[in-house]
């Protein structure tokens, strides 16, 4: 397997349920490897820039307006498969869907307020980290 990197968000609900330490511990045991972190209260036009591919989509409003109702932990992840790990770690997109043990599942309320997001390819993992980190913030071994 390939070594990759993935953007993953710890979203404002996760955060103020103050369970960023449990997360984390979670990507570490999985084998990801955090190389950028930031925590950061999202402007309404950063979530609106970051989520501009849903734009036409009927929950965008509401996803937005979540996105930047408090901080966020933003990381980018680095290990084999690391897309696809840490989307197995996610959990379906619905936390009512989402496999016992999965992140979504343990931490998440409802399909508005679901924990973390994680970069669904290669392509869209390297403008997502792109998105919210310089080269210079990335600490690659
Ligand atoms: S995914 O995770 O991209 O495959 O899921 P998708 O269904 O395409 O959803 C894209 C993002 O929109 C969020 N979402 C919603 N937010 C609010 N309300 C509703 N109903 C809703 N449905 C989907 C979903 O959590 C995805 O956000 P991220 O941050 O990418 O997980």
């Amino acid at each position: 397997m390939a070594l990759e990197r993935t953007l993953s968000i710890i979203k404002p609900d996760a955060v103020a349920k103050n369970v960023i330490g449990e997360i984390y511990s979670r990507f570490e045991k999985a084998g990801l490897r955090i190389v950028a972190a930031k925590m950061k209260h999202l402007s309404r036009e950063e979530a609106e820039g970051f989520y501009a591919v849903h734009r036409e989509r009927p929950f965008f409003g509401a996803l937005v307006e979540f996105m930047s109702s408090g901080p966020v932990m933003i990381q980018a992840l680095e290990g084999e498969g690391a897309i696809a790990r840490n989307r197995d770690l996610m959990g379906a997109t619905n936390p009512k869907e989402a496999a016992a043990g999965t992140i979504r599942a343990d931490f998440a309320e409802s399909i508005d307020a679901n924990a973390v997001h994680g970069s669904d390819g290669a392509e869209t993992a390297a403008q997502e980290i792109a998105y919210f980190f310089a080269d210079d913030e990335i600490c690659a071994r």
